[in-house]
């Protein structure tokens, strides 16, 4: 009997900052339970008759269909909405589209540019609201990639894990999980692509609660020293396509080859969020070989956010 019984009824998840290790552990064990049930061919669905919308105002293959499956899966409905065929994208204001969409749905997922966006709909919302990736976060990806870290080591207290590459939305909340969970985090970036410093400072200090740690470092081979996951993201975020010609040369240093890996602890493991592009950020014998996790890690967005989704619906 799967027990979805918890205090996080009602929280939105716009970002890791306001939950605490414990809350995210609740979504962590959740989790593997589901992936059991569901990997012995049980029902999960544990949250009957719900409907969840899912905006997407950039494209998406792993949240839109994890997300599509895994609301079925739990026994409830999902509304696929593309923001340019509501209302919203002809000016409606988020205020007035989340008191409408907060009557007909039991909680809302969103995919937009700015965090602010998300924060204001959660603040006017009446139901839960989830980031499904902004500029600034992307706190769906952090929970599988937990939930992945965990499940291959058995632990994440004390792990090393070094993230490679642009300090941008997965890097920071990546940083904010690991932090939560006495990782000893390093991102190397290029300075001008550093994760932003109240990001960082606000990580560390969660760190100093947990006995993890935050450094931002300049380069790949320091933060990979010794790393139990290493972990890459594109040097090119979605609605950053102007900036790609200066960004392929700013990051051309910042890639998981096998040379960097050989730094790595000897059990160490690959992750990238995905879409990867190989040759880039990524070499292709380190994506499709023996340390890659990264599959795993993509599978692991369903179990986790039917987790978080279980969670928090009322
Ligand atoms: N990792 C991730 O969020 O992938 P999508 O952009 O395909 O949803
Ligand atoms: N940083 C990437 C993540 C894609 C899942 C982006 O924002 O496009």
């Amino acid at each position: 009997m799967i027990d979805t019984a918890t205090n996080l009824k009602g929280r939105d998840f716009t970002s890791i900052g306001p939950w605490s290790r414990g809350d995210l552990e609740q979504v962590l064990d959740l989790a593997d339970e589901l992936k059991a049930a569901r990997a012995a061919g049980e029902p999960t669905d544990v949250l009957p008759g719900r409907t969840v919308g899912l905006i997407f105002q950039k494209p998406s293959t792993r949240t839109r269909v994890s997300f599509e499956v895994g609301v079925a899966e739990l026994g409830s409905t999902a509304l696929y909405l593309a923001a340019s065929d509501l209302q919203l994208g002809r000016g409606e204001p988020i205020r007035d589209t989340a008191y409408v969409l907060s009557r007909y749905l039991d909680a809302i997922m969103i995919r937009t540019f700015a965090q602010a966006d998300v924060d204001a709909f959660a603040e006017h919302a009446s139901i839960p609201v989830v980031n499904g990736l902004t500029d600034e976060e992307h706190p769906c990806q952090a929970l599988a990639d937990l939930m992945t870290i965990r499940e291959r080591f058995g632990r994440l207290d004390g792990l090393r894990v070094a993230y490679v590459g642009d300090g941008n939305n997965v890097c920071v909340s990546l940083m904010h999980g690991c932090a939560r969970f006495g990782v000893r985090f390093a991102a190397a970036t290029p300075g001008d692509y550093q994760p932003p410093g109240a990001a960082v400072e606000e990580a560390r200090v969660a760190a100093a609660e947990t006995g993890g740690s935050v450094d931002v470092v300049p380069e790949a081979a320091e933060a990979a020293a010794g790393a139990h996951a290493v972990y890459a993201d594109v040097w090119t975020s979605m609605g950053q396509e102007a900036e790609q010609s200066a960004r392929t040369h700013a990051f051309r240093a910042y890639a998981i080859t096998p040379q960097l890996l050989e730094l790595a602890s000897p059990d160490a493991i690959v992750l990238h969020c995905l879409p990867a592009h190989v040759g880039e950020e990524i070499d292709e014998e380190v994506l499709y070989g023996p340390r890659s996790a990264v599959w795993d890690q993509a599978e692991n967005r369903l179990h986790a956010q039917k987790a978080l989704l279980a969670l928090i619906v009322p």
